[in-house]
């Protein structure tokens, strides 16, 4: 039995604290107390089929030790965020005998994890739930943390509750198999907290891009530690985001979230709409003077390294940029609140006028690498 790194987010009373298991071949070997809360329930593994197919038989110790397993499919990738998904999840579990204390497994990426916490958080007012999360990004951001969700055709994440996994259990040894653009994907929202919350993990993301890249466990596994550290300790703070600490995962969110709504959520994977958002971020820090001069520059210099598909800005037309933040999900009445990178390991949040955002977009999108004026 291996003794897992193992952080728990805490939540306030009344709530479910989550604890975050880390390691490579975790899941051959999973930790006791996870095993303990399985024993003998029923479980309902939710997964996509090429999840399945790669990595489904890496689930057998967690299998053996529950009661009964029944495996549930949904559509792969975003496509299995939606209401008609959850709907036959519902029915699937009712059918099958689900009860209050049955519990769900998600196991696949952010997709797979965001609808099965929806489902479960609400079946029967809500069942506890497990996440095994497959992606990078997942491991990273999206299991950690409560939110929960699907998208409606007008709009990405707009039904959801917080309901925290009672176990996450973040298998490093599965990312082998992501490709190139995962990773990739993955290690923007990385370096995203690194900037503002962590200057060790930047320095290791500077140093091991290479190999964090080209989907290296053994360089993956503390990154992918560091940067749950990071996020467990923010919504530690602001569980649900009522106090604004939370936000700053927001940072390169704003322009990155515009840029796939108007894009349609095509040409461009989250992360490296991400990107493009920080590197936007930094400009306005840099037009405001939040920012000190060589941390723009620092950050700039690893993005350039990532390899980014261009910004395909023939499609990019600022007035419908500028709407989409308008009416972005976590805009206030008094406008949007930016968060901005100051200096490494801090960020500043900013009410930021509209007029100034068009006058740096438009520098902008002609050259998304150049300092502001
Ligand atoms: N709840 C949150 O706090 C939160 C935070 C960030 C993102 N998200 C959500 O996460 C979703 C994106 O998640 P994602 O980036 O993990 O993408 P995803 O879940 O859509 O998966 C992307 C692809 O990776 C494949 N895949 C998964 N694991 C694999 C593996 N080990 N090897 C090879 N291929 C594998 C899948 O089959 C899929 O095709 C979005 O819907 C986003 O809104 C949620
Ligand atoms: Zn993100």
């Amino acid at each position: 039995v291996t003794d897992w790194p193992c952080q728990v987010v805490r939540t306030p009373a009344g709530w479910r604290d989550s604890a975050v298991w880390i390691g490579a071949d975790l899941l051959a070997d999973p930790p006791p107390e996870v095993l303990h809360w399985l024993a003998g329930r029923r479980a309902f593994v939710v997964s996509s089929q090429p999840v399945r197919r790669l990595h489904g038989a890496r689930m057998a110790a967690l299998e053996a030790a529950a009661g009964s397993v029944e495996w549930l499919d949904v559509p792969d990738g975003e496509a299995a965020k939606d209401l008609a998904t959850v709907g036959r999840l519902w029915n699937a579990l009712l059918a099958a005998g689900g009860k209050r204390d049955s519990l769900v497994v998600a196991f696949g990426g952010g997709s797979v994890g965001d609808v099965t916490g929806f489902a479960a958080g609400a079946f029967l007012r809500g069942i506890e739930f497990l996440q095994v999360p497959t992606t990078l990004l997942a491991q990273v951001d999206a299991s950690v943390g409560g939110k929960t969700g699907i998208d409606l055709p007008a709009g990405k994440n707009t039904v959801g509750l917080f309901h925290p996994p009672a176990h996450v259990l973040a298998d490093t040894s599965l990312l082998t198999t992501l490709p190139r653009a995962e990773l990739r994907s993955g290690l923007v929202e990385v370096v995203k907290m690194a900037a503002v919350l962590d200057g060790e993990l930047l320095t290791r993301c500077e140093r091991d891009l290479g190999s964090l890249l080209a989907g290296d466990v053994a360089t993956l596994t503390p990154v992918v530690e560091s940067a749950v550290a990071a996020k467990v300790r923010v919504v530690g703070e602001d569980p649900t985001e009522t106090t604004g600490r939370r936000r700053v995962l927001n940072l390169g969110h704003t322009l990155g979230h515009a840029i796939e709504t108007v894009l349609e959520y095509g040409h461009l994977r989250h992360g490296e709409a991400v990107a493009y958002g920080l590197l936007f971020a930094i400009r306005l820090a840099q037009r405001l003077r939040l920012i000190e001069d060589d941390v723009g520059e620092r950050l700039r210099r690893l993005l350039g390294r990532f390899e980014l598909p261009v910004l395909p800005v023939d499609r990019l037309p600022v007035a419908a940029l500028l709407a989409a933040m308008a009416r972005d999900k976590k805009a206030s009445q008094r406008g949007l609140v930016w968060v901005l990178p100051r200096r490494v390991g801090e960020d500043r949040q900013e009410p930021v006028p509209a007029e100034l955002v068009r006058e740096e977009l438009e520098p902008f999108l002609a050259d998304p690498w150049a300092d502001a004026a």
